[in-house]
């Protein structure tokens, strides 16, 4: 075990409050997110993909990524779909079984440990907090993304200590959906400091991010603590 890994039990229990919080969650989350569907909408089509792609959709949810996931990979492409919560991945099931689809490949499983294909061209992360603040998660992910892949990885974050009211928001929304705040500040920092190359967008007064750019295959030489510290967004961002 490395020194940053977290005792088998912590995660063995912070993977269990997560599920019972999605169980508690999964019959009334769509109703919840509609209104934030163009968020979805801005992180796929940043994710470029092509007819025939194979793309992970990791902390999938009840699926609501899967129709503007195939439309963008066609008949030909591939979604591979992981999710640690039994009654979220239901309701994606259901979804696929109602539509027909054959090419949604559904995984009931925590991503750092789910089987992903060997080289996926692409992955979107979109409001999977705890899945990117796992390093474990993290680096499953990157060791199954081809050179060149895409990643969209969206969500809250804490805005500019001026905008307090906002912050409230922000934590409000976040006590109902990860099992804790760490990494608020910037969360996609996980990803950039292995290497990822990343635009970042800031939305809703900063509130929301989305982190999107291309995994180059490899690391960095440079250590990870040393790349990019966090930053406090500009005010209004
Ligand atoms: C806020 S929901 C987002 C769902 C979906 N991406 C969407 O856009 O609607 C977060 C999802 O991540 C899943 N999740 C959280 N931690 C996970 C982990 N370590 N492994 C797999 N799934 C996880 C939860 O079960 C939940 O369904």
């Amino acid at each position: 075990m490395r020194k940053e890994d977290p005792p088998q039990k912590l995660r063995h229990d912070s993977h269990t409050a997560a599920c019972a919080m999605y169980s508690w969650r999964a019959s009334g989350y769509e109703l919840q997110l509609a209104p934030y569907e163009f968020i979805r909408r801005m992180a796929i089509n940043h994710l470029a993909l092509r007819p025939g792609q194979c793309v992970l959709d990791l902390g999938c949810g009840t699926g609501m990524s899967f129709p503007l996931l195939r439309e963008a990979v066609g008949p030909s492409g591939r979604v591979v779909a992981v999710d640690q919560s039994p009654e979220m991945l239901a309701l994606a099931r259901l979804r696929c079984e109602r539509a027909g689809w054959d090419n949604v490949a559904l995984q009931c499983a925590a991503a750092e440990e789910a089987l992903l294909p060997r080289k996926a061209d692409a992955a979107l992360l979109h409001f999977t907090h705890d899945i990117l603040q796992s390093p474990q998660a993290v680096d499953h992910l990157l060791r199954h993304l081809r050179p060149g892949a895409r990643i969209v990885a969206t969500g809250l974050k804490w805005t500019a200590p001026a905008l307090a009211p906002w912050n409230a928001l922000v934590g409000f929304y976040m006590a109902q959906s990860v099992t804790h705040y760490d990494g608020l500040r910037s969360p996609w920092l996980p990803l950039s400091q292995r290497g990822a190359q990343l635009e970042v967008d800031a939305l809703v007064m900063g509130t929301i991010f989305v982190a999107h750019g291309t995994w180059p295959g490899r690391r960095p030489a440079q250590p990870l603590e040393e790349r990019l510290q966090p930053q406090w967004p500009q005010p209004g961002n």
